[in-house]
């Protein structure tokens, strides 16, 4: 089975294809991310219209790309009139595409030029994120669905998120499905790129910590597709807090790799026991830590470091180092607190984190060390994962495609605001 993944939820432009053939084995053919990430930089945050106006315009030329790399996207060989949609379903090629004039151009000039991939369906972020970029991935689909007559599946950003922690890379060796299949590509070096994994199977219930720029969750896993959420932020999202107090420290967006960069520098001059003395008394709040609930507060610590600036003759650069440690120090705590109480409550055996700010170290190296101290199976993906990306979109929509009872939806709207449970 062929799973072409989407997800343009945030400023990703990301497109994945995926080979599944037996239980929990996934190839991956392709996989590519475009970043904003430059683009949004100088305005210090992601601006939804310009993200959008960016998927619109580089969708098809990544679809082009992780196509060409999957071995498909061969050139038609017949008649110049079969490189043209068919006039039956041209009108509604139109309408899904017409509030992106760009991409309905592009689509044109490319789609009806290529022979139709063995692709099975087509998995496609419905949410949560900013919904005029979760539209332009949605038309996508619909509009390869129209032509190539294959189904979508709907997939849920945050399930994603969960997927990407699910996926355990497995020996890149000379695949005997790729061997013997003669749709796939056959050059040397792309076999040697390919890159296989094997899905972690999941002792239920299982607990998933998402942390992201738009999300702070913990979810209990209860089965397939089954969650509930008992604990979320009820302000800032952890990666937001990173993001707005890097900011105040007149740190470059996206903040929480600055941070954690200031962070380490300071955590390792404090471990050769030559800390400064500067700020050494300076203590963030842990909010909410004892509120015998699961759910976060972060906008607090923000206050605090805003506070504490302005009470400061100058923001030296030992100075931001210092806040950056506490502030992490800070986060990770709550972070760690929290998770710990749900896992006793719910005598989970197995914590899966996922979202954007997994890809910090501090983080990472603490739930390791919880993981170990309490004797639960820790699921972390692995760098290049935790940040938007389409491969954990096709994942989850094999897993939906696979267990499905009914069609899946031909209707699709985005949504902003979808929620797991
Ligand atoms: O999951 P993601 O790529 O996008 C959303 O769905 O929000 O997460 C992006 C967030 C940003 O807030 C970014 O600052 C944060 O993840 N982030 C980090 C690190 N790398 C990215 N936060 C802390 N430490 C990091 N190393
Ligand atoms: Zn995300």
């Amino acid at each position: 089975m062929i799973i072409l993944g989407i997800e343009t939820s945030c400023d990703e432009t990301a497109l994945s294809i995926i080979r599944s053939d037996s239980g929990n084995d996934v190839e991956v053919l392709a996989d590519k991310t475009l970043s904003q990430i430059e683009l949004h930089r100088q305005y210090g945050g992601v601006f939804p219209n310009m993200a959008k106006r960016e998927h619109s315009r580089n969708l098809i030329p990544l679809l082009k790309t992780v196509l060409i790399e999957s071995g498909f996207g061969n050139p038609k060989s017949q008649t110049p009139n079969s490189k043209q949609i068919p006039n039956s379903i041209f009108p509604i090629l139109n309408s899904i595409l017409n509030r992106e004039p760009e991409m309905l151009e592009l689509f044109l000039e490319f789609i009806p030029t290529i022979e139709k991939p063995p692709i099975d369906a087509i998995a496609v972020t419905e949410g949560p994120g900013l919904e005029p970029c979760l539209w332009t991935g949605i038309n996508l689909a619909r509009a390869l669905s129209l032509v190539w007559g294959i189904p979508i599946v709907p997939v849920n950003h945050m399930e994603g998120h969960i997927m990407s922690a699910m996926l355990r890379k497995a020996e890149i060796s000379n695949s005997p499905n790729y061997l013997i299949s003669n749709e796939i590509p056959n050059s040397k070096s792309e076999i040697l790129n390919a890159k296989r994994y094997t899905l972690n199977a999941l002792a239920f219930p299982a607990l998933a910590l998402l942390i992201s720029g738009g999300h702070t969750e913990l979810v209990l896993i209860k089965g397939l597709h089954t969650y509930e959420i008992i604990g979320q932020t009820r302000d800032d999202a952890v990666g937001e807090a990173f993001d707005k107090v890097a900011r105040l420290l007149g740190l470059p967006y996206p903040g929480g790799p600055e941070i954690s960069r200031l962070a380490e520098q300071e955590r390792n001059l404090s471990l050769l026991n030559a800390k400064r003395s500067t700020l050494n008394a300076i203590q963030l709040p842990r909010p909410m830590l004892h509120s015998g609930d699961f759910d976060f507060s972060f906008s607090g610590i923000k206050t605090s470091v805003l506070y504490l600036i302005k009470k400061l003759p100058e923001l030296t650069e030992d100075i931001k180092k210092e806040i950056a440690l506490e502030f992490e120090t800070a986060v990770t705590e709550v972070l760690i607190a929290k998770t710990r109480k749900a896992i006793e409550q719910y005598g989970v055996q197995a914590l899966l984190l996922g979202g954007g700010v997994v890809a910090n170290t501090h983080i990472r190296d603490e739930f390791e060390k919880l993981s170990q101290a309490e004797g639960f199976t820790l699921y972390i993906p692995e760098k290049s994962l935790t940040t938007d990306n389409a491969l954990m979109i096709a994942v989850a929509g094999l897993i939906h495609y696979r267990t499905r009872t009914e069609e899946v939806t031909p209707e699709l709207r985005a949504n902003g605001s979808l929620r797991l449970a």
